[in-house]
């Protein structure tokens, strides 16, 4: 059963309080969120299958571990989620990145997957998703029923910020999926932006309008 991390570790939270400021600009921005998804990424690994190996020390043979099975993907949704995965990758350097982008259609409210390139055997991949708002919970819903449809199997999903909303969404169609936040917000207003939040990710990360 997916379970809701909300990681309050002090440092998260400080930074995620310049995040939040508007007063923040796009330089600074960029560098908090990559400093927050670093110490993340320390949460969410923490309990990836390990695995025993030999190795030589300088002193003596020895029995030690290591990461078990593929190397883990890492797989921003189109366009915010590119601002977390430098800060994952400093401590899972070796990780692989996949790419999700999805747009709703306006008319027929079904996602359109305009880009999708992962890495090879996912199904036997720890995968990592990454949505830094998840607001109505629409994105992150539609790319993890899109990765298991090519056989996804173990999926966390990490997000900056959420409103109970999207949550929600992601419980109940992905009840396997375990949620990492750094702050669970109050609501959706009625443009479904976070509030308080932090306004438009991707703007803010990108320097746009
Ligand atoms: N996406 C954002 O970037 N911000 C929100 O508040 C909601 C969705």
């Amino acid at each position: 059963m997916g379970n809701v991390h909300v990681l309050d570790h002090p440092l998260i939270q400080h930074k995620l309080t310049h995040i939040r400021d508007k007063n923040t600009g796009t330089k600074e921005f960029r560098e908090l969120v990559d400093e927050v998804a670093m110490l993340m990424a320390f949460e969410i690994t923490r309990n990836l299958p390990l695995q025993e190996t030999t190795i030589d020390t300088p002193v003596m043979e020895a029995k030690a571990k290591i990461l078990a099975g593929k190397k883990i993907g890492l797989i921003p949704i189109l366009r915010a989620g590119l601002g977390m995965v430098d800060g994952v990758l400093k401590l899972i350097p070796a990780a692989k990145v996949g790419h999700v982008g999805l747009y709703r259609d306006p008319e027929t409210l079904k996602p359109v997957e305009y880009y999708i390139k992962l890495p090879s055997d996912i199904e036997e991949r720890e995968l990592i998703v990454i949505d830094p708002m998840l607001a109505t919970g629409g994105s992150a819903n539609d790319a993890i029923a899109s990765l298991k449809k090519r056989g996804a199997k173990n999926i966390r999903l990490m997000c900056l910020i959420a409103a109970p909303e999207g949550v929600e969404v992601i419980k109940e169609a992905h009840p396997d999926v375990d949620i990492y936040l750094a702050a669970m917000d109050e609501k959706l207003d009625d443009h479904a932006y976070i509030v308080p939040g932090l306004g438009d990710a991707g703007d803010r990360l990108f320097g746009t309008k």
